[in-house]
């Protein structure tokens, strides 16, 4: 009771700090931005010590800085390790925003700018739920919080920090608000998420752009050579047809399947939110499953011979396309990385050369839900929202995960508060004031709940 009280009576402080951090624009991918997104890093300091925090520290990396506080009360008490992001993705096409995604408002009580939901919005929860219990004095738990500056674009440095750091980050839990819940009317508990593997394909063909009367017909035209690629990669039935692709993907039994499929899910209300007529997917799994334990791939960018006003006659010289594959358990980024280019290599003809990038991976996550950080989570949700919370498998991916299980041998528990129609990474990003409120109070009975457990 005296923590809703205490959210209630600073709620509005709570906001005006956290639209502070929204403007900043702290887009980890692009580098003319390095300097706002140091600006996050040295807002987040600032307000780690003023919760009097230890050993707070913004550390800097080859990339973006990480920044670490941490209060440790008393060596016997159990450990929470909270991570989060203060990076956000690219807010462009910025004219597709109602309002400019890096001036905070609050409209039909959400919040609009970019990242209000992923993830500043959600790390920044956790400091509030901290700063509610010390303020009430009703701690007795240690705390170490690692936020990260680079989760949009990979996580690589913070991957090295946590080989390189396992004594810093000791715990006994770790506890991330970074995915979403079914909706507010159900709370869930993410035990899923999706891993990746990011590349970029380049088509080369003639050395210069041509003119398409004098060589069309006659010159391959790598724009086409690419489609023609990419619109191999999936048959009409949703199958990847990459050889080799699904040799690793776990099978669930009809029960899990069951189990999974009771989550509650509109599908017509699933379409009408991004407006369209149909779903498309891999034939014999539900929506929920396409999303949740099946992989799949995906052209996220395509680019090549002339875009702007009016007309060009040319063959392109070059073209080029981002295609991103999400993967399940037990898939390996790296294997799959290496199937793709072989397979994309096989399907070039020999009228053009092409080229295979790799940009950044991540393997999938399964959540041990046999765990003292799961049943703290479970309780929390179930007293705060009343309601017991539902495991879902979420999409998205988070890379450190996998490494925190790996290096650190401790299970994440994502207990994110977001929804789908918070937009993350798309214009009008937003994250609902019920949610965030909501959030911070979950999170206080979670730590609580966990210091408990483990008495
Ligand atoms: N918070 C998301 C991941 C997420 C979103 C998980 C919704 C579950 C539900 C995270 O910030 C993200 O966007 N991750 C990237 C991966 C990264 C390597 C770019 C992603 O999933 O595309
Ligand atoms: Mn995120
Ligand atoms: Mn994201």
């Amino acid at each position: 009771m005296k923590t809703k009280q205490f959210i209630k009576d600073n709620k509005e402080r709570f906001l005006k700090e956290l639209f502070e951090l929204l403007k900043i624009q702290s887009v980890s991918a692009d580098s003319a931005y390095n300097k706002e997104v140091d600006k996050a890093a040295d807002f987040l300091v600032k307000q780690f010590n003023l919760l009097k925090l230890d050993n707070v520290e913004k550390i800097k990396t080859e990339g973006h800085p990480i920044v670490y506080a941490e209060k440790i009360l008393d060596k016997d008490f159990p450990t929470i390790l909270v991570y989060g992001h203060y990076d956000v993705q690219p807010a462009d096409p910025y004219e597709l925003w109602e309002s400019p995604p890096f001036e905070p408002i609050i409209k039909n009580k959400k919040i609009y700018a970019r990242g209000a939901c992923d993830d500043k919005g959600q790390m920044y929860m956790h400091l509030k739920a901290y700063e509610t219990l010390n303020e009430l004095d009703d701690v007795s738990f240690n705390i170490k919080f690692m936020i990260e500056g680079e989760e949009e674009c990979g996580s690589d440095n913070l991957e090295k920090f946590v080989i390189n750091n396992k004594e810093k980050l000791k715990a006994d839990v770790i506890v991330i608000s970074d995915t979403s819940i079914v909706s507010n009317y159900t709370p869930s508990i993410t035990i899923g998420l999706r891993g990746l593997s990011y590349m970029e394909v380049e088509l080369i063909g003639p050395n210069r752009d041509l003119h398409s009367g004098t060589y069309g017909g006659a010159v391959d035209n790598p724009i086409n050579v690419l489609c023609k690629i990419i619109g191999s990669l999936k048959d009409k039935n949703g199958i990847v047809q990459i050889p080799g692709f699904y040799d690793k993907v776990k099978e669930y039994s009809d029960g899990d399947r069951y189990e999974m499929n009771k989550v509650p899910f509109d599908l017509d209300d699933f379409k009408s939110h991004i407006d369209i007529n149909e779903v498309f997917g891999e034939k014999g799994f539900s929506t929920l499953e396409r999303i949740g334990i099946r992989p799949t791939i995906d052209v996220n960018g395509i680019w090549g011979g002339y875009t702007n006003e009016g007309s060009k006659t040319v063959l392109p010289s070059k073209a080029f396309a981002k295609i991103s594959m999400r993967l399940v358990s037990n898939q390996i980024s790296s294997e799959i990385t290496k199937l793709f280019k072989k397979h994309v290599q096989n399907l070039c003809p020999k009228s053009c050369k092409i080229i295979v990038k790799e940009h950044h991976g991540g393997e999938p996550v399964i959540v041990n839900t046999n765990t003292l950080g799961y049943k703290a989570a479970y309780f929390a949700f179930k007293k705060v929202w009343g309601k017991e919370p539902v495991p879902t498998f979420d999409g998205g991916s988070i890379p450190i995960v996998a490494l925190f299980k790996n290096e650190l041998k401790l299970d994440s528990i994502l207990m994110g508060f977001g929804l789908d129609e918070d937009a993350i990474h798309s214009p009008n990003e937003s994250f609902g004031l019920f949610n965030f409120f909501k959030g911070i109070e979950t999170i206080t009975v979670f730590y609580k709940n966990f210091a408990k457990q483990n008495d």
